[in-house]
């Protein structure tokens, strides 16, 4: 078996709020090999940024990594200096994000933008960094790019700066890629270009992505591996088909279930479905001892309360944190 690119070990990111101390990601173990896309799907809040932040070793000031290592090619990033994990963003893991208006400047043309982003990592002149500029947005579809290099991102439609992001992203070919809801933004048809786009790059670089979204139908489409989240928790994790075929955690079950029109189905009524299991999340401040998903779990039992269920591998590669799961699988 190879050696997976990026391993995810009890990872435990946490804030120090005026109300006490936030768990944002909770133990939270994953692994995903070169050229794979791991789904990362989950409601608002659950921590799908700030887990992709924490392998950045980018969360703000007043969160830390507590626990844990995020080992990346066998190396712990965690042990890293902040000069040596300087080096590794943008060149060997880069990410992009929901809206690139704010990771973009404004006042600068786009090509002079992935030029400097070359340069920080690579020993070239400008004139080299602008034709390697040309050539990144012909490689990320947008037509015409020698004249387009000269563009401001506000002259740009959203989904083709969202290719501007993904061009600057790829400058120095990261062998891992971040993308946090990179199509939330866009409209339907553009939104699955982008999805093709990043995936095409990833076949063709054997890179591994990490795709956050809120959306089912997405993971399906373009992900072999899928990580759900609920409240800071890893709550399933399977390959794509596995976990499809057989959700083994309620939460799963009922975002799949409560997708009217069925999970393959591109999603005319993006994030709506996951509305509809009833009651809230609870707050990652005054988290109950138990299972998180007791409150709204209709097979929740008496133990489910006293005390949370451990992520357990109840068939090879599907892991399931839920006491009454574990006995399903079982019998
Ligand atoms: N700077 C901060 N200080 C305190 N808490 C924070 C801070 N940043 C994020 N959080 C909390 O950490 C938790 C996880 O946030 P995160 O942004 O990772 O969620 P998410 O899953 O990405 O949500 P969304 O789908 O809305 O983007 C949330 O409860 C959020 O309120
Ligand atoms: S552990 Fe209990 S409450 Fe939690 S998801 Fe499983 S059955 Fe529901
Ligand atoms: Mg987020």
């Amino acid at each position: 078996m190879t050696m997976p690119l990026l391993e995810i070990q009890n990872v435990k990111t946490v804030f120090t709020t005026q109300r006490g101390v936030l768990r944002a990601v909770d133990d939270v173990s994953l692994s995903l090999s070169a050229g794979e896309t791991l789904g990362v799907v989950g409601e608002s809040g659950c921590g799908k940024t700030m887990l992709a932040l924490s392998i950045m070793r980018l969360i703000p000031p007043n969160g830390r990594i507590a626990e844990g290592r995020i080992l990346f090619d066998g190396r712990d990033l965690l042990q890293l200096t902040e000069e040596e994990m300087r080096e590794r963003r943008g060149r060997d893991i880069a990410m992009i994000f929901q809206e690139p208006m704010t990771s973009l400047n404004p006042v600068l043309r786009v090509g002079d933008q992935i030029a400097e982003a070359i340069r920080l990592h690579q020993h070239v002149s400008d004139r080299e960094a602008l034709d390697r500029s040309v050539k990144l947005l012909g490689e990320v579809g947008i037509p015409d790019p020698e004249k387009r290099v000269r563009d401001y991102p506000h002259q740009m439609s959203g989904g083709m700066r969202q290719r501007v992001m993904i061009a600057m992203a790829m400058s120095c070919r990261p062998r891992l890629l971040l993308a946090d809801e990179p199509t939330t933004a866009l409209d339907v048809t553009i939104q699955a270009q982008i999805l093709k786009l990043i995936s095409d790059l990833k076949e063709k670089n054997n890179m591994a992505v990490i795709l956050i979204t809120h959306d089912l139908g997405i993971v399906a489409e373009a992900a072999q591996k899928v990580a759900v989240m609920y409240a800071g928790k890893v709550v399933e994790t399977a390959e794509v088909e596995k976990l499809f075929a057989r959700p083994l955690h309620p939460y799963t079950r009922g975002l799949i279930e409560s997708r009217p029109s069925g999970w393959a189905e591109s999603d005319a009524e993006k994030g709506s479905y996951l509305k509809t299991i009833p009651g809230t999340v609870p707050g990652l401040l005054d988290l109950p001892p138990g299972c998180r998903f007791a409150d709204r779990c209709s097979l929740a039992e008496e133990r489910c309360r006293a005390a949370g269920p451990a992520l357990a591998e109840l068939e090879a590669g599907h892991f399931v944190s839920c006491f009454v799961a574990e006995s399903l699988a079982k019998s």
